[in-house]
């Protein structure tokens, strides 16, 4: 099969340019002007840009969490990254505390084979790691998978010491891999929280109350701190507060190896929307929660000079029927998570480039490209270059839609509610390939299945 894409506006992380793309079987063959092939089908991208397929590298599909599990799968989470123009994601398998990691990875594999529509990679939790499993990350980086989360919140859940941390960080700074990190002190919110039911306040908004800025920017230092001393990349995920970025911008501007993604959410909601009536501010409740507007303007700012490295989602959906109102009456069952991977290109077009934020190159680099090179995927993933997967995407940059779980063209999401409902955003995405195929045009998906695990490369080297 192959595909010529005309006519069309390539943009980068780095060009930008007018030119047509080739694509024989997997891979783009040839990028010129006015190229003269014949083709198995003709993509016409007049007025279009054609930029890579977005990576989403935090996603939670089918993840057992708070008494139930998020409601997108693989089959139906991929169906929806693809219609919004993401052509990658890396979803996070989690491991058993007691039970080995390897096993881990087995279930994720089993959760993901011949279901995903989109490439998917993994992204390990490691729940324990006692001195005798460690030799399992080396096992695990031979598997492809090159980065493991551990989380400072969630006491009885997820939580590891700072010990199990600073084992892990070692081994994976050893095997050339990356620590991504759940960053808030879950010790001091859980007394808070503690504090809180005394006082009868079981209401969504104090979930957020509960979680200050200063316990999340405390497990950002406390993180890096460890990770210097062990000698491990670190990627913080979900950064979403002034508070935390200035732990992050000290421990670079001291050369310190450490990056942070922020996610559409922090960006563009507020913690305001815990205020809206009854439960509904359920919808909202996620971890780290939304937090005051002002900070906003500064993760913007991080954002457009490099302070922040990546925008993910931390898509985890949970219906508001069945799932979410688990905590009707007291906010600690709510379970934690919101649903995004299908709307991150259209908001963060919109709300970087169509609002002057970020350049248009910063834009694919902050929903592609820099996913690809932290997560050891480029030059395979994250560009368009010869060589390189046909992971493309056919960007109208006028066209707008208004955000809504009633939406056709904005919601496929297995999920009954939209955490952006009402939102106006111009920037869709029209024709959505992967690895050459073509699986989403004009609002239909037009492929289903097909998505192949990715194996990723250590930190610093290349995946061809
Ligand atoms: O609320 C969230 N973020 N749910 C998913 C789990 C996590 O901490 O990333
Ligand atoms: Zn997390
Ligand atoms: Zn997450």
């Amino acid at each position: 099969m192959s595909v010529l894409i005309k006519n069309g506006r390539i943009v980068t992380a780095t060009d930008d340019y007018y030119a047509d793309v080739f694509i024989e079987g997997e891979r783009v063959s040839l990028i010129g002007k006015d190229l003269k092939v014949n083709a198995d089908k003709v993509i016409d991208a007049k007025d279009r840009l054609v930029i890579p397929g977005g990576i989403d590298a935090h996603t939670h599909m089918d993840l057992p969490f708070g008494g139930t599990s998020s409601n997108d799968d693989f089959d139906t989470g991929t169906k929806a990254a693809a219609h919004g123009g993401t052509t990658t994601i890396v979803d996070f398998a989690v491991q058993t505390k007691g039970k080995s990691t390897i096993e881990g990875l087995d279930t994720w594999h089993a959760k993901a084979e011949g279901k995903a529509t989109i490439d998917y990679a993994f992204h390990m939790i490691v729940t324990d790691m006692p001195v005798e499993r460690l030799p399992e990350m080396e096992k695990l980086a031979n598997e492809g998978v090159t980065s493991y989360k551990l989380f400072m919140a969630y006491p009885g859940v997820l939580y590891v010491d700072d010990g199990t941390l600073y084992r892990a960080f070692r081994q994976a700074g050893d095997n050339g891999t990356r620590i991504c990190m759940h960053a808030e002190n879950g010790i001091v919110i859980d007394e808070i929280i503690r504090e809180a039911v005394n006082d009868g306040k079981m209401d969504p908004k104090y979930h957020a109350s509960t979680r200050p800025t200063r316990m999340e920017a405390e497990g950002v230092y406390r993180s890096i701190a460890i990770a210097e001393v062990a000698k491990v990349p670190l990627y913080i995920v979900h950064l979403s507060c002034s508070d935390a970025l200035e732990e992050v911008k000290r421990a670079r501007s001291r050369g310190v190896d450490v990056m942070a993604e922020t996610c559409p959410q922090y960006l563009l909601l507020d913690q305001t929307i815990y205020d809206k009536e009854g439960f509904e501010g359920a919808k909202w409740v996620m971890t780290p929660a939304l937090r005051e507007k002002w900070n906003q303007d500064v993760l913007w700012q991080g954002l457009a000079m490099g302070h922040l490295a990546n925008v993910a989602t931390d898509h985890c959906p949970f219906c508001m029927k069945g799932q979410k109102e688990l905590g009707l009456g007291d906010f600690r069952k709510i379970p934690n998570g919101a649903p995004g991977v299908e709307n991150r290109l259209s908001l963060m077009y919109h709300a970087g480039v169509v609002e002057g934020r970020l350049s248009l190159n910063r834009f694919v680099e902050l929903t592609s490209t820099a996913a690809a090179k932290t997560f050891g995927m480029f030059p395979k993933k994250g560009t368009i270059a010869v060589g390189s997967d046909a992971d493309i995407v056919v960007f109208n940059p006028e066209r707008k839609e208004r955000i809504s779980v009633h939406n056709e063209f904005t919601h496929h999401m297995n999920v009954d509610y939209s955490a952006y409902e009402g939102f106006e955003v111009q920037g869709w995405s029209e024709v959505v390939l992967s690895r050459g195929r073509v699986i989403c045009e004009d609002g239909k998906l037009v492929t289903a299945g097909g998505g192949q695990f990715i194996k990723r490369a250590r930190t610093g080297e290349l995946l061809r």
